[in-house]
């Protein structure tokens, strides 16, 4: 159907302004953010530290009712130095609470990234008492001696952790880049699998104890994003919603990304327990958006929960030590799940934030009808989710995020181009570098009549999800105050029903 004028319906406040929210506006003075929080550009609902310095998400396990969540950490300054693995806690993937610095840096280097496992079956043999030892694998970085692969244990649920004294299990062979080992056990061969980042390739090794590793094969000669050396790797099997399953093999690369800088690129295929063979030659991309890298999933998470969470570190290397923010440097995006969803005969990651997440939203306004030209009013929080339901797209549409000082970001759908840009040239302060003033583009695997979308904005941040999480966009954005005005500027062309837009509040954790 051809949109009419007579169908529409004016825009409409379903339900008004709520603030029941158990967790918004709460700040604790014990936890160290009552003050950062009025900060400018501090998020509200992603994890920062309290202070200094954060790069990649390390050692993500699961344990006992816990997400634990490590990662690269500076705790002497605003950018990058010798790495720690800083520590946070949370129940619900979403509010984040810091823990003291787990592992230092010693005489073998800084403790560069890593993985965490739950050692079940105590294959390592570092159980002392009653809880199920967590194992964490990081690389060693020292300039003289170069990248080796460690062990660190914790038999207290994460709160402690001692270094293997045997370290390191793996030396290296005389390659500079040879670092940020992923272990998970493969139930199957009944072996730990490291998935390792060496130079622009990638090695899989075996292990019955994860001291002893064993190469079983290399991938990635000849294939894939080559423009930069390929950091954190991921190998996992992935569950469709037809429950039908693939091996996807996660790969950040820097640079080399499609909008420039850090990204991470992906295959699906098969593995079975020795060699990963992937089923397309060219890499697909996890995130379109310029600010998601580093990501990885979860260890240890319960079948019954079944889920694979994701969570990644939402910088980029072209620019990450001179953003704008005083105290800290750099958030996580919003942690997600991945889904596998077949796409026009090709095998997709689908990424979406947790159902947690949007447990914690707050309904303040909507609008139905969405089939003209419109202005939505914005709270002015730092932290809002936009939802868009069954909105018809024409040849070019787009949708404005602005704020009184006229600073915005705009996200543009080009079907006939098959493009989806989001532009935060003018989004605020973009001058510290100057690659950060950018359109980020997206292709589209075909023209996109209807959409959902969800875009979840907080104090730096904007993460777009359309259609369920199958295109992506993630960045960070400095406006210099909160956005008050959504924007919808539809063109005429367009078949279809008229779709809802949604506005949430988010939860105000820190
Ligand atoms: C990725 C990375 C890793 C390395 C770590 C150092 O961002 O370069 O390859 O282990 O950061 O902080």
């Amino acid at each position: 159907m051809k949109l009419s004028k007579l169908f529409y319906i004016p825009f409409i406040i379903i339900s008004s302004y709520s603030c029941s929210q158990t967790k918004s506006n709460s700040t604790n003075v014990e936890d160290g953010y009552s003050e950062v929080s009025t900060e400018p550009f501090r998020p509200q609902f992603h994890f920062t530290p309290k202070e200094n310095w954060m790069n990649d998400p390390n050692g993500m396990v699961y344990y006992d009712g816990e997400y634990h969540l490590f990662y690269q950490y500076y705790p002497d300054g605003t950018e990058w130095g010798p790495m720690h693995w800083g520590h946070a806690i949370s129940t619900d993937l979403v509010d984040w609470e810091e823990q003291d610095i787990k592992l230092y840096p010693d005489e073998l280097g800084y403790i560069f990234s890593g993985s965490a496992v739950a050692d079940h079956h105590n294959t390592a043999g570092f159980k002392t008492g009653e809880e199920t030892p967590l194992v964490a694998i990081f690389t060693h970085h020292h300039e003289e001696k170069g990248q080796v692969q460690s062990l660190a244990y914790s038999n207290d649920k994460g709160r402690t952790w001692e270094k293997y004294e045997g370290n390191p299990v793996l030396p290296n062979p005389g390659i500079a880049d040879f670092r940020d080992p992923k272990v998970s056990w493969h139930e199957q061969s009944e072996k730990w699998i490291m998935a390792l980042a060496v130079k622009d390739v990638i090695h899989l090794y075996s292990s019955k104890d994860l001291k002893d590793w064993s190469l079983e094969s290399e991938f990635g000669k000849g294939i894939g994003a080559k423009g930069g050396v390929w950091e954190c790797p991921d190998l996992f099997e992935l569950a469709g919603d037809d429950g039908q399953s693939k091996w996807v093999m996660f790969i950040s690369i820097n640079p080399g990304a499609p909008n420039g800088g850090s990204g991470t690129q992906y295959f699906t295929g098969d593995f079975d327990g020795i060699t990963f063979t992937p089923e397309h030659q060219e890499e697909k991309w996890l995130d379109w958006g310029t600010d998601n890298y580093a990501g990885v999933t979860w260890a240890n998470i319960p079948d019954k929960d079944g889920r694979t969470l994701f969570i990644g570190w939402m910088s980029n290397w072209d620019y990450a030590n001179i953003t704008p923010t005083q105290k800290w440097r750099s958030a996580m995006t919003i942690a997600r799940e991945l889904k596998l969803v077949r796409d026009g005969g090709e095998n997709i990651v689908a990424s979406l934030p947790v159902g947690e997440f949007y447990e914690m939203l707050e309904e303040v306004t909507s609008a139905e009808s969405f089939d003209k030209d419109q202005t939505i009013a914005l709270a002015g929080k730092k932290g809002f989710v936009i939802s868009l339901k069954d909105i018809s797209l024409g040849e070019n549409e787009s949708f404005k995020l602005v704020n009184e000082s006229g600073e915005n970001i705009t996200i543009q759908f080009d079907n006939a181009n098959q493009k989806v840009y989001l532009d935060r040239s003018q989004s605020g302060k973009v001058d510290f570098h100057e690659a950060f003033a950018s359109v980020q583009e997206m292709p589209l695997r075909k023209k996109l009549y209807k959409i959902n979308m969800d875009i979840v904005v907080d104090a730096s941040s904007v993460e777009v999800f359309i259609n369920e999480g199958m295109y992506v966009m993630t960045a960070q954005v400095f406006n210099t105050n909160p956005f008050t005005r959504f924007e919808v500027h539809l063109s005429e062309n367009r078949e279809g029903d008229s779709g809802m837009v949604r506005i949430y509040e988010a939860p105000a954790i820190r």
